[in-house]
């Protein structure tokens, strides 16, 4: 049978199916049964299907904080290794986590685009190239769909700020974002078949019509469904559905969580009252149901499904060794080489070596939201580099401090109820006339009380903390809304700002900025203090009520100076120095934008004064997304290591003994200096996000501008040279049939260094002439190869049809513009070193699908040599 055969069949079987149900069954099936689990309908064979978070992993249906999982590195870092087979690979493990974890659909990967450095969820998404970020989630998603789990592409579309998130109005032009930010979108319909999109929080005024993401009709039900054919299910963000009828005709399929919310409360009543025609309702049924049949929650044969952990048969039965195997290959191959001036990469064995920075004593994993794991294990790299060095005296020393607020109080060993002495705090709950509604006595204390009750206004803790060491000891609290802190009675911190509790929580909630009190032990310690506060209850809009308390704790020692110069000391004595910087939780995460682009706390100050101590310095940058790197010039050797998930240490470990060549080249810009950045921030002007920079989006903005920035797109060093010697385009329509049109360019280069390297082999598009309208020069197409050293090797790089057209605003379709187009190829878009033309001819515009290679002509001899 033809698939185009299959799928009416299984389409008729779905109509037939859906004609059963009921109009109570139907809106049920369209809004969610829970937090995380879709509707099921036994008399039919349905099961509830189970959504999960996200793209470093996959958490589990039930966001039980007990279950563990492989928590991959951030999705920047597999974007940085440009392989697709291990994006594959990749895929492949998330379909094997889902099954593990009972879960059909995983909320991933994030396709939106990197379009400032300051984005919150910058590290959550892949690339600031269109190109890049769609071949890499094709082929993941690809592979986790072959094995029966579904992936929901997110956010549906221009999301890709944090500031004001629920209530902006991205304002891009058509082109922009058929050109930009669609393009991802549109090639995972188109080549991985996505089975479900999640529609974002924000909105989009494309020119034709402005309106919340949910309920834009043009993009979600014009070009998703219509245009492009997408026959899977438009899930909403978290609670992002704003209105019945608008999201019903806009595209929305369907709303999550549930059983509550705008459908949930109102979706039934709208078709009774005749608002919203049960018609309506029968796409979107049809939707589920074969998303239903597709991860396996329904059978159209009429017997029972399998559970959620079933599949695991069919996709293998990873271990969690497996897991941490390709996970760590994966980390190693993502970070990035970009210097290494006095070659300090891999390590050479040495007596001495000083492991400096917050990141060398604990490294930062994964950036803060709700793409949050508790990782199957975590690895440390002082124990990897002992191993990996066993003569070298490896010495530890944090040096700065990155985090704002002081390390969690040990409620158990610290604290007691103050009326019966358990262990623990004292907890009462209050209602809004103050009275005691609930009394739980010593409880522990996490930060959070989950799951109020409803009519509770406060919550007041209190607690004797008992402080053992003599000296200064800070004490405090962070917490969000209304509250009233006192240490001893005396007063240490209050507020009357009412926590939002609007559209989604906020992520900000995650980090509290704590307020903190002295206190002083004298030599006749122990001192007991009496910790006491009240505390706004919040309520959010779909969510469980919650109580946010972050008791923090710092204990004498040494100041923020000592600790510096111990760490400069270390590093002038030992032989080599690596210091691990960058960012934290409290910096990188969904929920809110960052206010610079800076290392947190005295990072800068390590790093410039180790460097002055011992030039014989790796300094190793832990972070998603860019930060200014002040010290860049003085610094001989920097490699980029991510947000590196559980195998951070292992993997940098093995970078740095020699292991596995760090082959990541970067995915984004890496700015040099705040006021070069195109795009500083996206900070809404009366509601709006203006994309005013069009298509000029990264690089393409500093290839504009001619700016320098500290690194550029694409580059990473590897730990070998290259020379590129011959390039050849040819027409790529007969040359891979399978491949849609444009051309093949075919690269051959050797490897001119002492090691067995990769390399990434990027290719280049730019316009027949200079076009205000078009970038200088954009990603056509890239791959990895590999060689030994001295060893020549060819590498084939398909530049799809696609990269050369644009979008017609006017005719509202794809139009290719002829003439030459230069094709360069090189190792990044600021070292380009060969290139040649593809010719189209004026005749026919555009490139059908049946000739495809008509219109390509590709002089194979016009490969010009760089310098
Ligand atoms: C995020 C989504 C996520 C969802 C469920 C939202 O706040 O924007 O990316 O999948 O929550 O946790």
């Amino acid at each position: 049978m033809s698939l185009e055969t299959t799928a009416r069949t299984e389409g008729a079987a779905l109509g037939h199916l859906a004609a059963r149900l009921t109009l109570e069954e139907k809106v049920a099936l369209v809004v969610g049964a829970g937090t995380w689990e879709t509707t099921g309908i036994e008399r039919i064979g349905l099961r509830p299907m189970v959504l999960s978070d996200g793209p470093v992993g996959v958490r589990g249906g039930t966001g039980s904080p007990a279950a563990t999982a492989a928590m991959f590195p951030a999705p920047s870092a597999l974007a940085a290794t440009w392989d697709l087979d291990l994006a594959r690979r990749a895929g492949a493990l998330f379909a094997t986590e889902a099954r593990r974890h009972g879960v059909d659909v995983v909320l991933a990967p994030q396709v939106n685009l990197q379009r400032t450095p300051v984005g919150g969820r910058h590290f959550e998404c892949y690339s600031e190239d269109p190109v890049l970020t769609a071949d890499v989630a094709v082929a993941l998603v690809g592979a986790a769909q072959e094995r029966g789990v579904g992936m929901c592409v997110k956010h549906y579309v221009a999301n890709d700020s944090e500031t004001d998130r629920t209530r902006y109005v991205a304002r891009v032009d058509e082109r922009t974002l058929r050109e930009v930010y669609l393009a991802p979108f549109e090639r995972l319909v188109a080549d991985a078949d996505a089975w479900s999109v999640m529609g974002a929080y924000s909105g989009v005024d494309d020119g034709h019509e402005s309106a919340p993401a949910l309920e834009h009709r043009g993009l979600l039900t014009g070009v998703l469904k219509d245009e492009w054919g997408f026959d899977g299910v438009v899930v909403s963000d978290w609670v992002a559905t704003r209105s019945v009828a608008g999201a019903v005709r806009g595209g929305l399929d369907l709303q999550m969580p549930g059983p509550d919310g705008v459908w949930g409360d109102g979706l039934l009543e709208a078709v009774r009252s005749g608002e919203v025609a049960e018609g309506e309702l029968d796409d979107k049924v049809e939707r589920l149901l074969r998303l239903a049949v597709r991860v396996g929650a329904l059978r159209l044969d009429g017997s029972a499904p399998e559970g959620p952990t079933s599949g695991a048969s069919a996709v293998g039965h990873g271990t969690p060794e497996d897991a941490a195997a390709l996970l760590r290959e994966l980390t190693a191959r993502s970070m990035v080489v970009l210097k290494d001036e006095a070659g300090l990469l891999p390590l050479a064995s040495a007596a001495r070596v000083a492991l400096v920075g917050p990141g060398a004593v604990d490294l930062f994993l994964l950036g803060g939201g709700s793409s949050f794991v508790v990782p199957d294990r975590v690895t440390c790299v002082v124990d990897e580099l002992r191993t990996a060095f066993p003569a070298t005296e490896v010495s530890v020393h944090a040096g700065a401090r990155p985090r704002r607020n002081p390390p969690l109080l040990d409620v158990a060993a610290l604290c007691t109820d103050p009326v019966t002495g358990a262990v623990g705090v004292r907890v009462e709950l209050l209602g809004v006339d103050g009275t005691v509604l609930e009394v739980e006595a010593g409880q522990p204390w996490d930060g959070w009380r989950q799951d109020v009750l409803a009519d509770a206004a406060t919550l007041r803790l209190t607690a004797d903390v008992r402080l053992t060491e003599p000296g200064v000891h800070g004490l405090g609290l962070g917490t969000v809304g209304v509250h009233d802190v006192r240490v001893d009675g005396a007063p240490v911190a209050s507020g009357e700002t009412v926590a939002d509790t609007g559209i989604v929580l906020s992520s900000g909630h995650n980090h509290p900025f704590a307020v903190v009190h002295e206190v002083t032990v004298g030599p006749d310690a122990p001192r007991t203090v009496r910790l006491a506060a009240d505390l706004q209850v919040v309520h959010p809009v779909g969510y469980a009520s919650f109580v946010r308390a972050e008791l923090v704790h710092a204990l004498p020692g040494p100041s923020a100076e000592d600790e510096l110069s111990e760490a400069v000391e270390a590093a002038r004595a030992a032989d080599v120095a690596v210091v691990v910087v960058g960012t934290t939780e409290e910096v990188e995460s969904e929920g809110y934008d960052r206010p610079d682009l800076a290392l947190p706390g005295n990072q800068d100050e390590l790093v410039a004064r180790v460097l002055a101590a011992n030039p014989r310095t790796v300094v190793v940058v832990n972070a998603g997304a860019p930060v200014l790197l002040p010290w860049l010039a003085d610094a001989p050797t920097v490699l980029w290591a991510w947000l590196p998930g559980q195998e951070g240490g292992t993997a940098l470990a093995d970078v740095l003994a020699g292991v596995t060549e760090p082959s990541g080249r970067l995915p984004w810009t890496l700015p040099a200096r705040a006021q070069d950045v195109p795009v500083p921030d996206a900070i809404p002007v009366d509601g709006v996000v203006d994309y005013a920079e069009g298509v000029h989006v990264g690089y393409r903005a500093w290839e504009r501008d001619g700016l320098e920035p500290a690194a550029p797109f694409g580059h990473g060093l590897g730990w070998t040279t290259w020379s590129y010697d011959a390039l050849e385009v040819a027409p790529g329509g007969d040359a891979a049939p399978d491949e849609p049109a444009g051309v093949v360019v075919t690269v051959t280069l050797t490897n001119t260094g002492p090691r067995a390297g990769r390399e990434v082999v990027q290719a280049y598009v730019e316009p027949p002439a200079p076009d205000a309208d078009r970038p200088r020069r954009w990603l056509g197409g890239f791959t990895t190869v590999d060689a030994a050293p001295g060893e020549t090797v060819t590498a084939r790089v398909p530049v799809r049809r696609r990269a050369f057209q644009i979008w017609d605003t006017g005719a509202r379709r794809w139009a290719t513009p002829p003439g030459d187009h230069a094709v360069r190829v090189g190792r990044s878009v600021r070292d380009l070193r060969l290139d040649a033309v593809a010719s189209l001819t004026a005749s026919p515009l555009e490139l059908s699908p049946t000739t495809r290679s008509h219109g390509v002509s590709a002089p194979s001899n016009s490969a010009r040599r760089h310098p």
